[in-house]
């Protein structure tokens, strides 16, 4: 088979989520402040989120600030949250062109208001389009998702009169981020290290986990290329044994 037809037959994932890691070090080794690296990692960003309407998957999640990244140099915090402002001034528009939705996950409330604006607006301004569904985790963390979701449930519980008996992982998953898509069947973390760093924790049960040395203003659209192709010619059991697998491919 020609590369091109491999790509055509190959299974792509539903739901991709990255974590974006290694833009400091990639600033470092350039001798330029941390800031730069952030700010060369939106065109990677950028890069990825066409690449997933091209390819037509139908949701994005990416990792741009967590729980902890509060713990930084209060100079590198205030700079991203700059960042997120402008980034997301300038991208929404065509975003929207692409006919992206773009929700937020995480406890925004701790955002300046300008930024909570700016987040609330790009929802709002998207929130019809049917392409991408792109996620971005912003003061994200998995273990705030699932006290979160908790919280929630005991709150509706309170009035719906629902038992513990009633809750099983479904209804709890119905309270969780993403909880619209199909959980992430692929996994993308950039930069080396082979952590989960406290993303989706609850989500990420059965995706296939790929990990890349590439530092994220590296990760060019051929590395995401190579991922998907990665994720194709993976074998997903998701418990059962692989000649059941294959059998029932074949009927
Ligand atoms: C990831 O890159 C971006 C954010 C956490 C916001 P890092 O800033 O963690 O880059 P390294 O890991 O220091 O290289
Ligand atoms: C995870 O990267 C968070 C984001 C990419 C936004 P970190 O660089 O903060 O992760 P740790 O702390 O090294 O695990
Ligand atoms: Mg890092």
């Amino acid at each position: 088979m020609t590369e091109a037809q491999d790509k055509k037959n190959r299974i792509l994932p539903r739901h991709v989520a990255v974590v974006m890691d290694g833009n400091g070090r990639w600033a470092n080794k350039r001798h330029l402040p941390r800031a730069m690296g952030h700010k060369a990692g939106v065109n990677s960003t950028r890069k990825i989120v066409e690449n997933c309407v091209k390819e037509k998957i139908a949701a994005l999640t990416i990792f741009a600030f967590s729980s902890e990244n509060w713990a930084r140099p209060k100079a590198e915090v205030s700079a991203l949250m700059s960042l997120f402002v402008s980034t997301i001034t300038s991208e929404v528009k065509k975003l929207s062109k692409n006919n992206v939705r773009v929700q937020f996950i995480g406890d925004r409330k701790r955002f300046s208001e300008k930024l909570q604006s700016k987040i609330n607006a790009a929802e709002e301004s998207t929130k019809n389009n049917t392409g991408l569904h792109l996620y971005i985790a912003a003061n994200y963390g998995g273990r705030w998702d699932v006290v979160n979701a908790c919280r929630l449930l005991i709150n509706d519980a309170q009035h719906d009169g629902r038992t513990a008996e009633d809750i099983d992982e479904a209804l709890f998953d119905s309270y969780m981020s993403l909880s619209e898509s199909p959980a992430p069947d692929l996994f993308i973390r950039t930069g080396g290290e082979q952590r989960i760093s406290n993303f989706l924790i609850w989500q990420l049960a059965y995706s296939e986990l790929y990990f890349v040395d590439v530092l994220w203003p590296d990760f060019s659209d051929k590395d995401f290329d190579e991922a998907l192709s990665w994720y194709s010619g993976k074998q997903r059991r998701f418990g059962k044994t692989g000649q059941q697998v294959l059998e029932e491919q074949s009927t």
